[in-house]
């Protein structure tokens, strides 16, 4: 990944989080955690794809060079060091090819470690490092990599057991502390969080504005590419949906090179990645700059599902709620416009009991957002006991955990489905912060309803017709 946009990196935000871990650690006996970033992954000969850290690692150092790892140590002794990282080691040969590496040096003193050595040195010092302590924490089972490297320093430690020295005794799950510690977000991951929503939302506008009927699918995924990397953004988050037409209700479909017709909608799922942080924002609106009615329609419903959802978004509440807010929305609308059978379903309850809607509307209404996409973090509530079904009850949102909102519906076309809505594909996506009493959506800084979408659509030709006369 570039270099993030922060001017000055963080060094407090990223110490305050490792201080956070090592206290955990403590209060949990003690022993030595270790965090790896991701590796680099050849794309073909020496080529590589672009490079994206690991986001556990980032979270608890800011640094993004390829080739670290961190140690934490819980059980130092007091004047040892407790933060530790290795990277890459100056080279100047490569530094000519390929940019500027911080070093061990450079970067414990940047990014406030106590200790720094460079990535070879790992083997030797792990050993030591591990030594005598109670417990190492890690993400075992995520890397065959690390799994055998751990597995290395372990022997190793052994292989000395007759001087006295001994192994640790445990092997913890890192990842369900750091996950509850990356679920809230701090203010400086919601400052991001907003500037990355704040460049996604212009990138949607400037794709209504740019289309037309005749445009192909890639041309408006370019025009969001050039607005993610225009205002600073590393690039998408995830790989982008431009879907035009019945393209649309395939829910993976990535950008291809159909061309937007006169009465299709086109489904954008595109957001970017800001310093390490996802937006994840879906707008539908038509090539023509006009719904039809039969487009409104559903549109209106999808609309209604999402501010359903929305209201449902507050502190206190099951992450649950939203979903089984915007379904209920959904689930009435599908019975109105007669998409699903007036005559075999009696009430909307029906239609959810037997989850008829799922047949048009197969995906859930959110999922945390942050670092990832589909951010780390449970939805369940791990230790709370079942309830009368057996199920693990569904976690209870809380003040800054970050999620977005995303109803759609999917006609495709089917002889007991009326034909005018056929092949229509909607999906409205915007990201929240939870609050004590609500929500506030971070995306919003794009049109939403009917009539925006369709009074930036026109004004923008009308500005593009100005242009050329
Ligand atoms: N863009 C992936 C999602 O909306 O979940
Ligand atoms: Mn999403
Ligand atoms: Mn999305």
């Amino acid at each position: 990944m570039n270099q993030p946009t922060e001017l000055t990196i963080a060094v407090d935000v990223y110490r305050q989080r490792r201080e956070r871990v090592l206290t955990a650690l403590r209060e949990a006996g003690g022993g030595v955690a270790i965090v790896p970033t991701a590796p680099e992954v050849l794309r073909n000969r020496d080529a590589d794809y672009p490079y994206r850290h690991d986001s556990y690692f980032y979270y608890l150092t800011g640094f993004t060079e390829p080739e670290a790892l961190l140690v934490l140590d819980a059980s130092a002794a007091s004047g040892e060091p407790r933060s530790i990282l290795f990277c890459r080691a100056k080279n100047v040969e490569r530094e000519t090819w390929e940019g500027f590496r911080f070093g061990p040096e450079g970067a414990r003193e940047a990014f406030g470690f106590d200790a720094a050595f460079t990535f070879d040195e790992i083997d030797a010092h792990l050993p030591h490092l591990i030594a005598d302590k109670p417990a190492l924490h890690y993400a075992f089972g995520a890397s065959a990599e690390l799994d055998g490297q751990v597995r290395g320093w372990v022997e190793a430690v052994r292989a000395q057991g007759r001087s006295g020295v001994t192994a640790p005794g445990a092997i913890h799950d890192l990842l369900p502390v750091l996950d509850e510690m990356r679920l809230i977000k701090d203010a400086h991951e919601l400052a991001i969080m907003r500037r990355a929503g704040q460049i996604s939302a212009k990138a949607h506008r400037r794709a209504m504005a740019a289309c037309r009927p005749g445009v192909r699918e890639y041309e408006l995924e370019a025009e969001l590419l050039y607005t993610f990397r225009k205002h600073g953004a590393q690039g998408p988050a995830y790989g982008s949906i431009v879907a035009a037409g019945a393209n649309a209700c395939v829910l993976h479909y990535p950008a291809g090179n159909a061309i937007a017709r006169d009465g299709d909608l086109i489904l954008i799922d595109a957001a970017c990645e800001l310093d390490g942080y996802a937006s994840d924002i879906t707008r539908t609106f038509p090539a023509s700059g006009r719904f039809t009615p039969a487009q409104r329609e559903l549109y209106d419903i999808v609309l209604a599902a999402q501010q359903a959802a929305i209201d449902a978004t507050r502190a206190g509440v099951d992450f649950e709620a939203p979903h089984q807010a915007a379904v209920r929305v959904l689930a009435q609308g599908l019975l109105d416009t007669g998409i699903i059978d007036r005559q075999r379903f009696a009430s909307v309850d029906d239609v959810i009991a037997e989850r008829a809607y799922a047949r048009f509307y197969m995906h859930r209404t959110g999922h945390w957002l942050g670092m990832d996409v589909h951010d780390c973090g449970d939805y369940r509530e791990r230790s709370a006991p079942r309830d009368e079904q057996g199920a693990i009850p569904w976690r209870t949102l809380k003040p800054s955990m970050t999620l977005t909102i995303e109803p759609g519906l999917y006609v495709r076309a089917a002889d007991d489905v009326p034909e005018r809505y056929w092949n229509i594909g909607i999906r409205i996506e915007d990201d929240a912060i939870v609050t004590a009493t609500g929500c506030e959506l971070m995306t919003r800084d794009v049109p939403v309803k009917v009539d925006e979408i369709e009074a930036l659509m026109q004004a923008a030709r009308a500005s593009a017709g100005a242009a050329c006369e």
